[in-house]
């Protein structure tokens, strides 16, 4: 029973790992439609330091954006704005600290940007770590479900008054979550979201890919039913060839690099949809949607499930300490 839980979830993966390679060697990447431009507008990306977060951040300055890239390591994200700034001549870009592994050092982020009493129209939630060993966050979680999930649920909870007072109807501002297409192998185990009975890093990952699925469809509904001119959709990227992969093991490191070159999207590639998704007219107005290589397709049936996806919400509210309103 033990062993069979533990292995479920690995063979789980990789049975969508070898899935998304076949539709890659048989299908080109989408490609980008002239987008408009996004002057006055200003967007926070979360771990726009480097691989796909760092192409998005390019790509929403070069449209005229003002990006805040926001990630745990300053000499990165300098390194980062500095590149840009060379390149791009319009918009701005800056670093901000932001650590998703402690709810303290998120609250501090929001303080800091609200002082700079800039709008807010574009959040992409693209940070987020892969198949590390079994750690905990600052407050106790596991690092998967805590710092992929728990940390930007929090997050975008915060931000959501000047997410909706940015935006207006016709010009609604947008969330965007990175999720991936292991959540399609992933489970959501409510009576043990960290994993506690018995740890595999493969069904902490696909766990917190699914919770960020189930939070997008949650958080449409209720702006929806608020009435705010906000939207929010989920992004699967495909298999990207960056820096997420470093902490598989020995064996399969080696066996991911030929398959990388011939196969993964390059990171630019990757950032695509996630791009499309933040600003595209096509998409104005338009939430709760699952995004994959430019176009809307379904999640996995269990993320549909609107008394999972509540009981989630109420979960991870009392986690990170938000009132259940
Ligand atoms: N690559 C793929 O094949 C693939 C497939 C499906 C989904 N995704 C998802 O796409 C997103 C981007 O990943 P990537 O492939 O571009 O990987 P990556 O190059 O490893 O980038 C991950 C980013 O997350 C940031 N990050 C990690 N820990 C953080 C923390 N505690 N606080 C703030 N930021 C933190 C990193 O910033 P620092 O460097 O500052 O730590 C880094 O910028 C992830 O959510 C990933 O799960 C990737
Ligand atoms: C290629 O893309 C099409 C359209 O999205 C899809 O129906 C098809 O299954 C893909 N091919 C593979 C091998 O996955």
């Amino acid at each position: 029973m033990w062993l069979l839980s533990y292995i479920l979830p690995i063979i789980r993966l990789y049975l969508v790992g070898v899935k998304v390679l076949l539709y890659q060697l048989f299908n080109k990447s989408f490609t980008l439609p002239v987008l408009p431009k996004q002057n006055g507008r200003v967007a926070i990306v979360t771990g726009g330091a480097r691989g796909m977060g760092y192409e998005t951040s390019r790509h929403l300055a070069s449209l005229g954006m003002h990006v805040v890239i926001a990630g745990n390591c300053e000499e990165e994200g300098m390194t980062a704005v500095k590149k840009i700034q060379e390149e791009v001549s319009v918009g701005g870009v800056e670093f901000m600290y932001l650590d998703l592994a402690s709810l303290k050092s998120i609250q501090q982020f929001v303080q800091r940007f609200k002082d700079k009493r800039l709008p807010l129209h574009v959040l992409v939630n693209n940070a987020g770590i892969m198949l590390v060993p079994e750690r905990q966050t600052e407050d106790g979680f596991e690092l998967h479900f805590g710092l992929n999930y728990l940390g930007h649920f929090l997050l975008t909870n915060l931000l959501l008054d000047p997410l909706k007072k940015s935006g207006r109807h016709g010009a609604c501002s947008r969330v965007v979550v990175m999720s991936s297409a292991t959540h399609y192998g992933g489970q959501l185990n409510m009576k043990d979201l960290q994993g506690r009975s018995c740890y595999c890093a493969h069904g902490a990952y696909s766990q917190s890919k699914l919770a960020l699925v189930m939070f997008t469809y949650q958080l449409q509904d209720m702006l929806v039913a608020g009435g705010h001119p906000v939207t929010v959709n989920a992004v699967d990227p495909g298999m990207v060839d960056t820096a997420l992969y470093e902490n598989l093991c020995s064996p399969a490191q080696l066996a991911k690099k030929p398959v990388a070159k011939m196969l993964f999207r390059t990171p630019a590639e990757g950032a695509s949809t996630a791009i499309y998704a933040a600003a595209s007219s096509d998409l104005e107005g338009v939430g709760g949607c699952y995004l994959y290589n430019g176009r809307i397709v379904e999640s996995s049936g269990i993320s549909y499930d609107e008394n999972l996806q509540a009981k989630l919400w109420k979960e991870s509210c009392k986690l990170v300490g938000l009132p259940q309103a």
